[in-house]
Formats: C-alpha cells, sequence, structure tokens
C-alpha cells in the first residue's frame, strides 16, 4: 500500500472501528463531479453491511483496498458484485473503484522473461504433475522419480525464489509440472509458463476472468496441450509451447456459474476427454432480501479434450427448480438448487466412473443431491450410484445475517457439511476403497463398486469452516486427512456445534482400509503452541512425507510413520520477488504443495474470510546447511 492509499486506508480504518457511520471524504479521492457521492459514502451505502465483517465471506475493507482498481471495477460492473452495485451509475461505480482500488501496473509485465530458444518444452517429458489430484485416483502422492527429494534432504529445504503475481491479493491457482516449466494461474486472469528454476517467464496468457483452479496437463494426441477454467464458467485449451488459445466455451449459462474445483482429463479407449466440475457463487446474492433465492444447480460437463465439443452434462439435481414458498418480503424462493461440485472429480479407471461429492442445496426444499458422492459412467454421464452423507443440509449465507434479517435462510438452516474435497481411491492387489472427506470432520471408507460406506469416523468438530476442506493425500494404505475446524470468527451461536464434541485442527494419518487413526498432529503442537488457524489447504504426499501448510501461513513437512516435523517455513511475510517487486506472504488456502525435481512450490496468500491477503509462489529446495532444520 502507498502513501496517498494508506492515509485513506488509515483513515477509513479507524471511522470504522470508531463505528462512525458516515466518514469525512478522504484527501486520495477524486473530486466527485457536483451531486455525486463520494466514493466512502457509495461505499458505507452500498457495501458496509457485508464488507465490514457483516458477511464473514466478504473481504474486509483493508483488503479490498489492495486489489487493483480495475478488478474492483470489473467485480462490481460484470463480475460477482454486479448484481450487488445493480443500483449505482457507472460513474457511481467509477468513483468507486477510483476509491477503493490501487491503481494496477498493467504494464509491468512479469519479469524477468526467460531466454530460452523454440522448442524450449519437452512436451513428452516424464517428470510430471499433471492437475489437481496428481493422479487419476486422486491420491496426491508424487512419485519419488518426479518428486526428486528425500525425506532426508526436506529439513535442508530452503527458500530459492519468490515470484510475485502482479495486482493481486491471493495466489489460488495450484501449478502442474512438465520438464523444466511450471504452469500456474493467478487472480487477475494471467496463466504463465514460468521456469521452475529460476522463475522467468516464458509466456502468459490471458483469460477473461480469475482462474482458481489447477492446470491440468493433456496426454497422448492432446499432449502439447494445457487446460483450465475461469470464475466465469469458461474453459480454455492452450497450447503449453506458446500460451496461444486452441479453443475455449462456457459449460454452464447460469449468471452465478463458476468453476473453481479443477478439471481433469483423462484417456479412455482412445477418446480424450475433460471432465470439468460447476460450482456457484449464487450464495453471494442470498443476503439480499430482494433476491429470489435459488436457481443454479451443480454439474459436470465432459468436453471432447481436442475441439472442446460438449459431450455431456449431467446436473446434480435433475429437476429445474420451482417456487417453493416467498419469503416475509413476499420473494418467490425457488428450489431445490446448490449441489455445487466443488472439488475436482477423480477417475476410477477399473470400473469405469467418475468419482465427486457435492456441497449443500442452497434453498428449501433439502433434497437427496446435497452432501452427496456421486459415480457417473465415464463414457455417458449416466448416474451408476449416489450415496449421500448428510440429509437435510440446506443453507446460505442469509442464515449469517442477524437474527430478523435471514429473508433468504433456508428452513433446514445448516448444518452446511459440504463434500469440498476430492474422493482419494485407494487400491491394494483386488482391495479398493474410496476415501471421502467431509466438512462435518467425518471420513469415510466407501465400497467403490456399489457406494456403500464401509466405515465412518469422526475425526473433528466440524462447522461452517470445519472439518476437511480442499484435500485428502494418500500413500499406500494411508490416507492424510488436514483439519481445519476453525470457524470461531463466525458469527453464529458460539455453541451451534459444540455437541459434536471439540475442535480439533490439525493433521490426522488413518488406514483406508480400516478409518483407524495411525498418528494425529494437532496444529497447536506443530505450532509449539501458538496459534497458527487450522489445516484446510490441500496436502500432497511424497515418498516418507507429508506437506501441508496451517492457515496462518507456515508450511510443514511431516514425517510419514510418526507426523514429527523434518522441516517448517512461515510463508507469512514479505519477499523480495525476481521481478524486483516485494511480494507478499499470508495465509494459505486452497491450493497445496506441488514437489517435482527437488523442488516444493508453495502458494502463499488468500483473503477468504478474515485471511491475510497474499501473491506469491514461492520455490524451495535442499541446500546443505541451510539451518532450517527442526525437531
Ligand atoms: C450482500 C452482501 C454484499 C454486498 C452488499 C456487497 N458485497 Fe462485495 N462481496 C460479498 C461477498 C460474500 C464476497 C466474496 C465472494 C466470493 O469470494 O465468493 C464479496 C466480494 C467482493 C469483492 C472481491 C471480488 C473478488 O474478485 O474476489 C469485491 C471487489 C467486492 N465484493 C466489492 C463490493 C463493493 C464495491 C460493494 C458495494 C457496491 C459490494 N461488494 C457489496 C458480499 C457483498
Amino acid at each position: 500500500m502507498h502513501g496517498d492509499k494508506q492515509n485513506v486506508f488509515i483513515n477509513l480504518t479507524r471511522c470504522l472501528l470508531l463505528g462512525v457511520a458516515l466518514c469525512a471524504p478522504a484527501a486520495a479521492t477524486a473530486a466527485p463531479a457536483a451531486g455525486t457521492a463520494t466514493g466512502d459514502q457509495l461505499f458505507q451505502q452500498h457495501c458496509y453491511t457485508c464488507h465490514n465483517g457483516g458477511t464473514p465471506k466478504a473481504p474486509r475493507l483493508d483488503t479490498l483496498m489492495q486489489m487493483p482498481r480495475e478488478a474492483i471495477y470489473a467485480a462490481i460492473t460484470s463480475g460477482i458484485m454486479s448484481s450487488q452495485a445493480s443500483a449505482l451509475s457507472a460513474e457511481e461505480r467509477a468513483v468507486l473503484a477510483d476509491f477503493l482500488g490501487v491503481s494496477a501496473d498493467r504494464e509491468r509485465p512479469a519479469k524477468p522473461a526467460c531466454n530460452a530458444p523454440p522448442g524450449w518444452l519437452d512436451t513428452g517429458s516424464t517428470l510430471r504433475v499433471e492437475h489437481w489430484g496428481m493422479s487419476a485416483d486422486g491420491r496426491r502422492f508424487i512419485p519419488p522419480a518426479v518428486a526428486g527429494l528425500a525425506r532426508e534432504e526436506l529439513p535442508q529445504l530452503a527458500l530459492e525464489w519468490a515470484f510475485a503475481y502482479p495486482d493481486a491479493v491471493r495466489a489460488r491457482s495450484q501449478p502442474a509440472v512438465l520438464g523444466s516449466a511450471l504452469f500456474v494461474g493467478s487472480q487477475g486472469g494471467q496463466v504463465y509458463a514460468i521456469d521452475s528454476s529460476s522463475g522467468c517467464v516464458h509466456w502468459q496468457y490471458q483469460a477473461d476472468a480469475e482462474v482458481r483452479v489447477a492446470i491440468t496437463l493433456g496426454e497422448g494426441d492432446a499432449a502439447h496441450l494445457l487446460f483450465f477454467a475461469d470464475t466465469a464458467a469458461r474453459v480454455y485449451a492452450l497450447d503449453a509451447r506458446s500460451g496461444t488459445l486452441v479453443w475455449s466455451t462456457v459449460v454452464d449459462s447460469h449468471s452465478n456459474a463458476t468453476v473453481t474445483g479443477s478439471p481433469i482429463f483423462y484417456l479412455q479407449a482412445g477418446r480424450a476427454r475433460l471432465y470439468v466440475p460447476v460450482s456457484t457463487t449464487e450464495d453471494n446474492e442470498t443476503p439480499d432480501p430482494q433476491y429470489s433465492c435459488c436457481t443454479f444447480r451443480g454439474s459436470v460437463v465432459a468436453l471432447d479434450a481436442l475441439s472442446g465439443e460438449r459431450e455431456w452434462k449431467t446436473h446434480t439435481i435433475a429437476r429445474t427448480p420451482t417456487v417453493h414458498h416467498r419469503n416475509p418480503r413476499g420473494v418467490p424462493q425457488l428450489g431445490p438448487s446448490g449441489a455445487s461440485v466443488w472439488n475436482q472429480p477423480i477417475v476410477d479407471a477399473k470400473r469405469g466412473l467418475l468419482l465427486f461429492g457435492t456441497g449443500q442445496n442452497h434453498s428449501s426444499p433439502a433434497d437427496d443431491n446435497s452432501d452427496a458422492v456421486f459415480a457417473l459412467d465415464l463414457a455417458s454421464g449416466k448416474v451408476v450410484w449416489k450415496t449421500q452423507l448428510t440429509q437435510n443440509d440446506a443453507w446460505n449465507s442469509s442464515c449469517l445475517s442477524p437474527p430478523g434479517a435471514r429473508f433468504n435462510c433456508p428452513e433446514e438452516d445448516g448444518p452446511d457439511f459440504d463434500i469440498g474435497a476430492s474422493p482419494v481411491l485407494v487400491s491394494q492387489g483386488e482391495r479398493a476403497i474410496l476415501v471421502v472427506g467431509q466438512k462435518s470432520g467425518d471420513v469415510y471408507g466407501m465400497d467403490p463398486d456399489t457406494g456403500e460406506v464401509r466405515w465412518k469416523r469422526t475425526l473433528a468438530r466440524g462447522g461452517l469452516s470445519g472439518g476437511v476442506h480442499f484435500s485428502l493425500a494418500a500413500d499406500g494404505d494411508t490416507v492424510y486427512v488436514p483439519i481445519d475446524d476453525y470457524d470461531n470468527y463466525l458469527p453464529y451461536p458460539p455453541d451451534r456445534y459444540d455437541h459434536r464434541g471439540e475442535q480439533r485442527p490439525g493433521v490426522y494419518a488413518v488406514h483406508a482400509f480400516s478409518g483407524e487413526t495411525r498418528w494425529f498432529r494437532s496444529a497447536r503442537d506443530a505450532c509449539d503452541g501458538a496459534d497458527c488457524g487450522g489445516f484446510s489447504a490441500a496436502i500432497t504426499a511424497i515418498d516418507g512425507a507429508v506437506l501441508a501448510c496451517a492457515r496462518y501461513g507456515r508450511c510443514f513437512a511431516f514425517d510419514r510413520d510418526s507426523g514429527a516435523t523434518l522441516w517448517s517455513y512461515d510463508t507469512a511475510r514479505e519477499f523480495d520477488s525476481i521481478s524486483g517487486q516485494t511480494a507478499q506472504g499470508g495465509n494459505v488456502d486452497g491450493p497445496g504443495p506441488v514437489v517435482a525435481g527437488g523442488r516444493v512450490f508453495i502458494n502463499s496468500g488468500y483473503s477468504f474470510y478474515t485471511g491475510a491477503a497474499g501473491n506469491v509462489l514461492l520455490s524451495f529446495r535442499p541446500v546443505t546447511g541451510s539451518g532450517n532444520t527442526r525437531k
């Protein structure tokens, strides 16, 4: 934050803290035309109720004030805040964006540029981290030949380079690795091909909107292609060598459709398909009493990976929503809705199945498609089996409004126990088990043939921001389970989930076929008694260790057999980036560590909920005598 901006920020923070409803016009705000409200007045009138913590998911003012002006303007004009800002004229939106945003430095390229010759990329390289789940069965286990990093070397990991995502306040896309290249998306919608040894940029592509997903590599005839989706539900295929667009297509026409779960590429009998999970931002509309909640239905879309043509689309909720009741303001409420697919589907090659979990319903009536695990036929998209893990779960952000203002909160009122993480398929000889984690803090072992639950363990209390969020990982017959259990800052009555036991943020290792705990490392213990948040971000297994980052930015390598700390590093700080600009680390959430060619790559910075913003991609490699050894 620079000069004038900082003053505005300090002024505003001060008056917000003092609870003053309207603040004096700040010095840095452009002088408005006669009759136009100032930026801070507009903010107070149209944005303050949600963005002061009233809606926990909405970034606070200090985070908004670190965003580029153009990103603010886009969010309130054509992006996820357009309906919230619909009462504002174009001029007022511009005034508001000037007031909130920092002027973006678009001409500043992500530097330094690589000087590699044409043919720099070996698309046939076997050094591949292909997508979010890292293998078709979603185990997030990186084999030794790819990781290139032995357990013994982990204590020597030291920072090698830091890459600053320009104009970003979060780092939310998991990199893919192919040979010497690392491909990653960003909040500004840029997708980068980065040299993994130096951090220089080979090419950069500008998508229409933010790219939150992991980049996915193709195979076979599509070996030269990269796939990803943006938050406006557009899917792209690029040529990995040049960054040029091969095709792009929008997979859902609902105005609140988004893609934040990563697509998966799979070759079945010579057919190259890309499976895309579709989720929604409709929840953000629901605190508005005039909003007719809700009409979005989750889905998975199968595309021909070479052409982008749609082969099939299967909705999690088969029927279209109809009017269920009117809210106290007389506004029709529709259902069933929701059951978004937030996670990357995985592939059970042997059974020809595509497997994924769903989120809660957004409105009444709750149906049997929410918080459920689905198995679809890979080729046709037909539902082969479906198992619901929590019944009667309809919830939206309106339920977080103060009593008397929860107009659109469905009568079920939660518990909001999404299945946010992909299932993991663990196979040993003839035996196979599908392991599923939920925001409830429950973990399940399911029969992949039938969907029958073989075992269930309650590992944590669960809650709105509880239990399992982004992933599991598996090595052999051990499944690693990161637990967040960290919703203390939400405005629910603090005892709402107490009947479910104590909060247990940390990392578990459990036996895949029985659910028995092999070890548990609590977050407090790992952080030497300090509060470092829960473990929400995805985790990653390599031979001998599991890598995980706690919410407030501290990252760890834990020993596979005991959970003891082999390495830890606090990413919540400033870094000198290779472009010369200062990069900021912060909360770590969403994507997990990627290990390839002897390096560990970690994104830091995520302002979701009360998180610390940031914009950095870090590369670590072992350096003898680096002094990072602990415990
Ligand atoms: C009804 C509640 C509500 C109101 C009113 C509201 N917002 Fe938001 N806003 C949210 C929520 C919730 C999010 C987080 C959405 C997400 O990340 O899914 C958000 C996110 C944002 C973001 C971040 C977008 C991004 O790309 O991450 C911006 C910028 C923003 N709001 C600006 C505004 C402005 C400016 C106003 C006033 C005109 C406003 N909002 C009014 C709830 C609201």
